[in-house]
């Protein structure tokens, strides 16, 4: 593109130095953020109003009073009513570098600058092909998915990953999932989903059969996963499309399964050819690898993958066999320019900086903040906060008896002590927190007071 006016735009000294400036300047706004901070009075009903009004808006009030203003700094994040939290929930995973990291910034701002905002797969632009480009190396670095496909969100990159399934299996409708499932919340999505809430008054299409989830409490819970599945298979035959699993179960509990446990049921399904559909919307760049089927060591038998959240775009990987025929799956947007470019950024620095594998950043803060966890458990807060685990910067707790009351009174107290974090599983219920891969052992440490002082204040 070395003539194109899109080149002297990409390469403008002029450019370069106001989008640095406009960078600097609001990291400079940003750094006045040192910390927890309660909402300002002066602000509370100016910020009543807006909350309000969303819910009136939108039918349904906000579940945490929660409206940002834009300012953040690492792992802390400015309210319209002057309140600072420390956010360990981000978005529910989006913003894995925190909030207002320079260079996201940076690399949104470019991608503000291009000529379109949407992005589609007609007429793309050029983050269209880097960011495609980046996910296809990281994919096959450890699997035979060769291909990827653009979406707006997790659901819709699992529409697509399930439309591939049965394309290559057709006419075969059937899907294996696991118990305790979460894919999103299309009709089929939510289908596939266990969880009775989430789909209340909606009708049951049968076309989903349940495997258990691992058991650790029993050894020979892969055993009987296998047996289950057999069974399935047995009956169905011919009719089953794929299996698809969460290879970290995340709003099912944020369950950790060992590879020895995938292992007898990824043969099978290789023996009998149903493909194997891994969901890591939720566990894309969280667990210690970019992809959680390299963290078990399953790589291989994986024919479709699907991500979103942190790649701040949807995306299905496939392999060779698996790439469908034109006109199944396409869609007019594939993702917006700013979503593009700073997906690119985020992908380049987590790759290049030391975050990933046994020793990197994000082992690290695992360990430290489980650890935290069980040094609370044992100490202050004792046998409160119970079972302490998850894989990378995905970490879950069972606090006091697990039960939903309980959990909801103190997620709602650490909300209003300066800590965001969320709830998963069903019984027990468990607290959730989505780390960002820039906390520092300070933000821990904060997190720790907060946490005790909740607990105490609850219990
Ligand atoms: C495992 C999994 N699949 C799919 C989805 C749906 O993704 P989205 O909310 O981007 O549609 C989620 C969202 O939490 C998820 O955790």
């Amino acid at each position: 593109m070395l003539n194109t006016k899109g080149h002297q735009l990409e390469q403008s000294l002029k450019i370069k130095n106001l989008l640095d400036e406009a960078v600097k300047e609001a990291q400079a706004i940003g750094e006045q953020i040192d910390g927890i901070r309660a909402p300002d009075e002066k602000l509370a009903s100016t910020a009543k109003t807006v909350m309000d009004d969303i819910g009136a808006v939108r039918g349904r009030p906000l579940f945490f009073p929660f409206v940002g203003t834009g300012v953040g700094r690492g792992a802390y994040v400015e309210l319209i009513d002057g309140s600072v939290k420390l956010d360990l929930i981000n978005g529910i995973g989006i913003h894995v570098l925190g909030h207002s990291h320079p260079r996201v910034m940076s690399a949104s701002l470019r991608g503000a600058l291009s000529d379109i905002v949407m992005q589609g797969n007609l007429e793309p632009n050029r983050e269209y092909h880097l960011i495609s480009k980046k996910l296809v190396d990281l994919a096959s670095r450890n699997s035979r998915l060769k291909y990827v496909w653009l979406s707006t969100c997790g659901t819709m990159a699992n529409e697509n990953a399930l439309k591939a399934c049965r394309q290559k299996k057709t006419p075969a409708r059937m899907v294996i999932a696991m118990n305790a499932a979460f894919a999103g919340r299309s009709t089929m999505m939510a289908e596939i989903t266990d969880n009775p809430n989430f789909k209340v008054g909606l009708p049951e299409y049968n076309e989903v059969l349940r495997v258990p989830w691992f058991d650790k409490t029993d050894p020979n819970s892969s055993a009987k996963s296998l047996s289950v599945f057999k069974e399935h298979v047995a009956k169905h035959g011919q009719n089953i499309a794929c299996f698809t699993f969460e290879p970290m179960q995340g709003e099912g509990g944020y369950n950790v399964a060992p590879r020895e446990f995938f292992l007898p049921i990824l043969e099978f399904c290789r023996e009998h050819k149903i493909p194997v559909w891994a969901d890591e919307v939720q566990t894309f760049t969280r667990t210690g690898n970019f992809f959680a089927f390299e963290t078990l060591g399953i790589g291989d038998f994986i024919d479709v993958c699907t991500i979103a959240k942190t790649a701040q775009n949807g995306a299905t990987f496939y392999t060779e066999e698996f790439n469908p025929k034109p006109g199944l799956i396409s869609g007019t947007f594939s993702g917006s320019t700013v979503s593009l470019a700073a997906g690119l950024e985020i992908l380049n620095i987590l790759d290049k900086e030391n975050y990933m594998g046994p020793g990197g950043k994000i082992a690290m803060i695992h360990k430290e903040f489980v650890s935290m966890l069980e040094d609370l458990n044992s100490t202050t807060c004792k046998g409160l906060l119970q079972d302490a685990g998850g894989l990378g910067l995905m970490v879950a707790v069972t606090p006091m008896d697990g039960t939903k009351d309980k959990v909801d009174r103190l997620m709602h107290t650490l909300y209003k002590n300066g800590l965001i974090c969320f709830g998963c599983g069903k019984g027990p219920y468990k607290l959730r927190f989505l780390l960002p891969a820039i906390l520092t052992s300070a933000d821990i440490n904060v997190a720790k007071g907060i946490i005790e002082k909740s607990i105490k204040e609850i219990s």
